[in-house]
């Protein structure tokens, strides 16, 4: 019988994105935030669960300027070819937003609507700002009209794994960029 850890790594097809190359431009985003922001108003860092997670820890760490950050757990269903679909999020901010500059932190934007949604939720809590950090943006997948403040890299439609991102709750734990091999 296959042995399960030796699965999971042929899995991983090949490194696309090295820790030295995320680290390299978490920093340079870091330094980008912090001269975004010169009001003195508060900044909060806010990550969509769960693939953010790993990204907003060291994305906060890379910001010099005082910042909070928040969580909130968004599923979008949509049916057939509808463009704005209904997002259910499943925990929320437990903050008011109304005096910050807020940040959207996501892994990856895909199809754009779970952004779409999150965007549209928050900017009807009127935040002081409103700007989207994403990790990775698969632009040739996009169903609907969205573009992030700031992307870090720009890949092919491949299913990516690794540095928070999962294929069935595994791999978040890598700590680089892989394309995953559904035959490996
Ligand atoms: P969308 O932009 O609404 O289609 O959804 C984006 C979400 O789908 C991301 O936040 C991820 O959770 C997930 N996702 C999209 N592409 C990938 C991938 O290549 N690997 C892992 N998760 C992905
Ligand atoms: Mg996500």
């Amino acid at each position: 019988m296959d042995n399960p850890i030796s699965q999971y790594q042929r899995r991983i097809k090949r490194v696309i994105i090295t820790r030295e190359e995320i680290a390299a431009a978490v920093a340079e985003a870091g330094k980008k935030i912090d001269e975004m922001y010169t009001d003195g108003k508060p900044v909060l860092l806010v990550s969509i669960l769960k693939g953010a997670f790993v990204f907003l820890a060291d994305l906060c760490r890379a910001v010099s300027h005082p910042c909070e950050i928040g969580f909130m757990c968004a599923k979008s269903y949509h049916a057939g070819t509808t463009s704005s679909g209904v997002v259910n999020i499943t925990m929320d901010l437990d903050q008011d937003v109304s005096n910050y500059h807020v940040i959207i932190v996501e892994d990856i934007i895909d199809t754009g609507r779970t952004l779409k949604d999150v965007v549209e939720l928050l900017k009807a809590r009127n935040p002081l700002s409103l700007k989207v950090v994403t990790l990775l943006d698969k632009p040739s997948r996009r169903k609907v009209e969205f573009n992030a403040d700031m992307t870090l890299f720009t890949i092919d439609d491949f299913f990516v794994i690794g540095y928070g991102l999962d294929c069935a709750e595994q791999y978040r734990g890598l700590p680089y960029i892989a394309e995953y091999d559904p035959e490996g």
